[in-house]
């Protein structure tokens, strides 16, 4: 069993896939000309120092909980001056005057949006933006499976597992452009949007969650155990959507931005 168990090497396969949506967010945010960005959630690092790069940040933190992804991102520290990362968990971390505090696909692993954005608000600088990308599939097959083929007695835990929770997390569109506006933005953006991947097959949908879906579940089950759940959430995919080569994984995703006095 393993307390962290995030894969960078799981995770990165589908890289190409995954940084649209990041690129599509980062267009989103206004340049911090020697201003400070925090990066929460930030994983192995690279995209955290593209993000630093490219909006042209004095300082830029990136914030994680796991050690694995801290581990990786270590090496873009020691490359760009002005990158720092740090161990803490989003859900109770607080900042002071940050230019942009960005969330790149991880704040729906934290319950309580309205409070935990409120909270990153006031994290920020006169003049701050804030900028975070969710994914919204919760109720595709991929997701559904997941959290069904969890609560098989096979692979109960007592207390259960997280993996309904980034569901119950993530809101409307709407409601976040309703809960910016309430924190006082003086200019928005929330929308959904569907990326297609043209995966190889359905199967690849396996090993795509497999980096970021299953990671709570992995977590708490042993490998011999975790591994007949995966076994079976396959078998239940395939039964649901059939073999299809290639397999077109439409995924949603919503995208917030939003700047403040
Ligand atoms: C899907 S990855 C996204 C990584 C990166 N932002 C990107 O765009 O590639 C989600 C990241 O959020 C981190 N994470 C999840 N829950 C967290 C928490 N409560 N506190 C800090 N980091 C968390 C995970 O460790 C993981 O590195």
């Amino acid at each position: 069993m393993s307390a962290d168990a995030w894969d960078p090497e799981q995770y990165h396969r589908f890289a190409a896939e995954r940084r649209q949506p990041f690129d599509d967010l980062k267009a989103l945010c206004m340049p911090v000309p020697e201003g400070t960005i925090v990066d929460l959630g930030c994983g192995s690092g690279e995209l955290t120092a593209e993000l630093h790069r490219d909006l042209r940040a004095a300082h830029t933190l990136g914030v994680d909980r796991s050690a694995a992804m801290l581990a990786e991102a270590a090496r873009w520290a020691e490359e760009v001056p002005g990158l720092t990362f740090e161990e803490a968990d989003l859900s109770t971390w607080v900042g002071a005057g940050v230019d942009l505090v960005f969330a790149n696909a991880s704040l729906h692993w934290v319950p309580d949006h309205e409070g935990l954005l409120a909270r990153l608000r006031r994290s920020l600088a006169r003049g701050g933006q804030l900028a975070f990308q969710v994914p919204a599939t919760f109720g595709h097959p991929s997701h559904v499976l997941a959290a069904e083929v969890a609560k098989e007695p096979a692979f109960a835990v007592p207390g259960g597992h997280d993996v309904a929770r980034p569901g119950d997390a993530v809101l409307a569109p709407a409601r976040y452009a309703e809960i910016l506006n309430a924190l006082g933005a003086v200019q928005q953006q929330s929308r959904l949007q569907v990326y297609g991947h043209q995966l190889a097959s359905v199967e690849a949908v396996v090993e795509w969650v497999r980096g970021s879906l299953l990671t709570p579940i992995r977590s708490k089950l042993d490998d011999a155990t975790f591994d007949a759940y995966v076994d079976r959430y396959r078998e239940r995919l395939l039964e649901e959507l059939g073999q299809q080569r290639p397999y077109f994984y439409a995924f949603s995703r919503i995208l917030c931005w939003a700047r403040f006095p």
